[in-house]
């Protein structure tokens, strides 16, 4: 008998780019099972929200989401909706009572099992509300729970219980399911990790299932833009007061660097040039192999040591440990096909020279930094228990400018920061504190965030939300001003140079233009695909400014503009310290012959958000 055709899944991703990394692996676990996917929710049965938690607001956005498919369920009762990430494993349980909407809720210390949950939700759905028994994984222990839902069995997960959600293979692919002997009689689908992952005080981790996710990636050279993301370390043992990753992310868990580099090499290999590490705190990252463990011939990943400040080197530094500028150098010089090697986000403390010196010896590792302070006031920072002061913090900025800021050889330093507004107790003296701070720090641009407080961590618990709504309000925009005027000094600053920039697509301009025509030519029965996408997902900004030089131009320093293509085909890239560049793709060369490659640009204008050029010979 043919298999039946596999159900059209949808994925959103809300937060972080650790959020879209893990929204990749799955949905690349799920096409290897035979799923295919669409842009569009409506046309999905089966939809994925892939959530963040480290702000209301996205949490806000999940909540009306859920709203929405709660109504589309009336309707289409066999529609399977899953929550996956931190606001799965932050609300637990409770999100089940709240919104029966949901099928399947998978935290992110549990997304390998993701496709076999899915898998037996479709199997399983339509099947809703008849039965009262089934299977969870959830928070640690072993047992009976009693739920409104009714009353199923509790198994931890990370436990051999746990594995009772076996390995997936699909009824979509032409294998057996292996998945096809499991008893589920009822849909809901649960897995979260509690506080699992903090229990084992041993470097190592046990058997670490989520490790093979990543192991799993599955890399096509038609899957991708020429960028991608590799995760070197989970989790977070920083515990800031405000900040829910701990508890939703668990502990801080190093990759084994042999993992990471031969990730990069199968993605290099695939064609992907520009490479970004991925870490809550990526610059704590370490292995000592010494203590590795390995389980079923697979070296696990290792829980990070606690790290006590104030060191300009890894103090483990030797021959059996890889630190973090172990690693960068690793894949610097082994990976030469990864021309763009960055890496987010780095903690200010326990920053040392070693790996400025790494970055400032290494051509293809970028020169850019996001080091975020969070506030310029000591007094807030101790209440965020950031474990640094102010003066530490440019301490660090001061020196990694010393080291790496050369714009004399167009290879200048850029810094990003992030900043939280109307945190508990914040002064007007702590927020022109900040405002100095901006100032001091020159950030190339900071994410400025309202305080927004959550439940589960300590300052939710212990401290006052005392700054009222409308102080915040002008707080955040007060900075954002400040930093707009800081931003735009630091884009004026590039022009004449010229930079080598990573084309990612069409520029939103150019987006528009293509969409219009696809509408054009869809009336004429014609799809238009660039590099393989649809460019109505082509990344960009919207470009007002634009350069306009009509015809082949010679400048000063003797470098030649390439002619522009002509209006419409406007490309957008980034450079090496993560500015946004728009040109015009030259005349005789189509967008595709540039989209995943490094053009050297020379910038020609500039405002805060973006720079624009012209391609040189
Ligand atoms: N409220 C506002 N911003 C927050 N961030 C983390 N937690 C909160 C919170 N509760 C910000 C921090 C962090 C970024 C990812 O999100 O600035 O660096
Ligand atoms: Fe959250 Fe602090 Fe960890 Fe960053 S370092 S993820 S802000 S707890």
């Amino acid at each position: 008998m043919p298999a039946p055709s596999p159900p059209q899944v949808y994925i959103e991703t809300f937060g972080c780019q650790m959020n879209e990394l893990d929204s990749e692996l799955v949905s690349g676990a799920l096409r290897s099972m035979g799923y295919s996917f669409t842009a569009d929710a409506s046309a999905a049965s089966v939809v994925l929200y892939n959530t963040c938690s480290v702000r209301d607001h996205a949490e806000q956005k999940v909540r009306s989401r859920l709203g929405e498919m709660a109504l589309r369920k009336k309707e289409e009762p066999g529609l399977v909706v899953g929550v996956l990430g931190c606001m799965a494993e932050r609300d637990g349980v409770d999100m089940l009572k709240r919104f029966p909407v949901v099928d399947i809720l998978c935290g992110p210390g549990e997304l390998d099992k993701l496709p076999a949950m899915v898998d037996n939700a479709v199997r399983t759905s339509g099947a809703h509300g008849g039965e009262e028994e089934f299977q969870r994984g959830v928070r640690g222990g072993r047992g009976e729970i009693q739920s409104e839902m009714g009353r199923g069995t509790v198994v931890a997960a990370g436990s051999p219980a746990a594995g009772g959600i076996p390995n997936p293979v699909s009824l979509y692919s032409s294998a057996p399911s292996a998945s096809s002997a499991l008893k589920l009689s009822a849909p809901k689908q649960v897995a979260l990790q509690g506080n699992a992952s903090r229990r084992s005080a041993t470097l190592a981790a046990a058997a670490d299932s989520l490790e093979m996710l990543d192991l799993s990636r599955s890399v096509s050279p038609t899957d991708h833009n020429g960028s991608a993301y590799v995760r070197i370390t989970r989790g977070c043992n920083k515990f800031c007061t405000y900040c829910v990753v701990p508890h939703t992310r668990g502990a801080e868990v190093h990759r084994p660097p042999e993992h990471i580099i031969d990730e990069c090499k199968r993605l290099a290999d695939a064609g992907v040039v520009e490479v970004t590490l991925l870490g809550q705190t990526v610059n704590h990252y370490r292995f000592e192999h010494a203590s590795a463990v390995t389980v079923g011939g697979v070296v696990q990943p290792q829980k990070g040591r606690s790290f006590t400040g104030g060191h300009t080197r890894d103090p483990f530094a030797g021959a059996q440990v890889t630190t973090f500028a172990d690693l960068l150098k690793r894949i610097h010089d082994e990976v030469p096909g990864i021309l763009r090697l960055r890496f987010v986000t780095s903690y200010p403390r326990d920053f040392g020279d070693d790996v400025l010196e790494v970055i400032r010896d290494s051509p293809r590792i970028c020169r850019y930094l996001h080091v975020p302070a969070q506030t310029g006031s000591d007094r807030m920072l101790t209440a965020m228990n950031r474990g640094y002061s102010i003066s530490e913090y440019l301490e660090f900025i001061d020196r990694a400018r010393a080291i790496l800021h050369q714009p004399e050889i167009n290879r200048p330093l850029t810094i990003a920061g992030d900043i939280i507004a109307g945190f508990c107790g914040e002064t007007e003296a702590d927020h022109l504190a900040t405002a100095d701070l901006l100032r001091r720090a020159r950030y190339k641009n900071c994410f400025i965030f309202k305080y927004s407080p959550r439940p589960g961590t300590t300052a939710y618990d212990r401290l006052p939300d005392d700054v009222p709504e409308d102080v915040k309000r002008r707080r955040v925009n007060e900075l954002l001003a400040l930093q707009q005027t800081i931003s735009d000094e630091i884009s004026r600053e590039h022009i004449g140079q010229t930079l080598g920039v990573f084309v990612s697509g069409l520029s939103a301009r150019a987006t528009k233009a293509a969409k219009r025509k696809e509408r054009a030519n869809a009336a004429a029965g014609v799809t238009l695909t660039i590099s393989g996408r649809d460019p109505v997902h082509a990344e960009g900004t919207d470009a007002s400014n634009a350069c306009t030089i009509d015809a082949s131009h010679v400048f000063d320093d003797g470098s030649e503009s390439l002619e522009p293509h002509g209006p419409g085909v406007q490309l957008t890239g980034r450079t090496d310290g993560d500015l946004i560049v728009v040109f015009d793709c030259p005349s005789g060369m189509s967008p595709d012959d540039l989209i995943g490659r490094v053009v050297p640009v020379r910038v020609v204008d500039a405002n805060q958000l973006t720079m624009s050029g012209v391609v040189v010979r």
